[in-house]
């Protein structure tokens, strides 16, 4: 059996969350369209999974009211964020907003091949198709292959997320 390390704390959610927040992060919205709405997650669990084939993942809570929707659509976008997009992540990750209309206040395009909204602000652009989802404890693990990207011609600071706080890095 593994020994804790010396002056090991114990595992609860505010120690979990405090060790994990030292790890640094980009900041993405994930997007879906079901039924005509528009659903949008600000989301930084988001990982690159394999190169052949290209896949990523993102870890979505069953409390949110984007795990039914990216489940039923089967594809997906995600905007990684730039700097100029704290605002725009706050306003993703607030609890309770209004579903209906709340892509309205950010600049947005869409996907010409999945149709799915992607956020102005951003350094990249996915698209992504879901190939499997695993269960992973209060999370649904979405794998997705990526079936289109786009990348800004001319990349300005990222938006990174890092103990509890949005900063960022060029
Ligand atoms: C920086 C940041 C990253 C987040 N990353 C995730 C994530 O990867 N997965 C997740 O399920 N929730 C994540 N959240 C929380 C969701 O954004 C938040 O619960 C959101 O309000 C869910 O919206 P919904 O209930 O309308 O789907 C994150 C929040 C922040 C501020």
């Amino acid at each position: 059996m593994n020994e804790a390390p010396a002056g090991a704390q114990p595992v609860t959610d505010s120690s979990f969350r405090t060790a994990l927040g030292r790890f640094v992060t980009g900041v993405t919205v994930v997007t879906c369209r079901v039924a005509g709405v528009d659903h949008a997650m600000t989301a930084n669990s988001l990982t690159s999974v394999s190169l052949d084939p290209p896949l990523v993942l993102v870890c979505v809570e069953h409390d949110t009211r984007f795990h039914e929707a990216i489940l039923a659509a089967g594809v997906w976008g995600v905007s990684v964020l730039d700097e100029s997009a704290r605002g725009t992540a706050s306003w993703f990750a607030t609890r309770g907003r209004p579903l209906v209309g709340q892509l309205d206040p950010v600049a947005h395009h869409r996907s010409a091949s999945t149709g799915v909204a992607l956020i102005d602000a951003a350094l990249a652009w996915l698209d992504v198709r879901t190939v499997s989802v695993h269960p992973g404890g209060d999370h649904s693990v979405v794998i997705g292959e990526v079936i289109g990207l786009r990348v800004a011609e001319e990349p300005g600071a990222a938006l990174t997320f890092y103990r509890g706080g949005y900063g960022s890095v060029d």
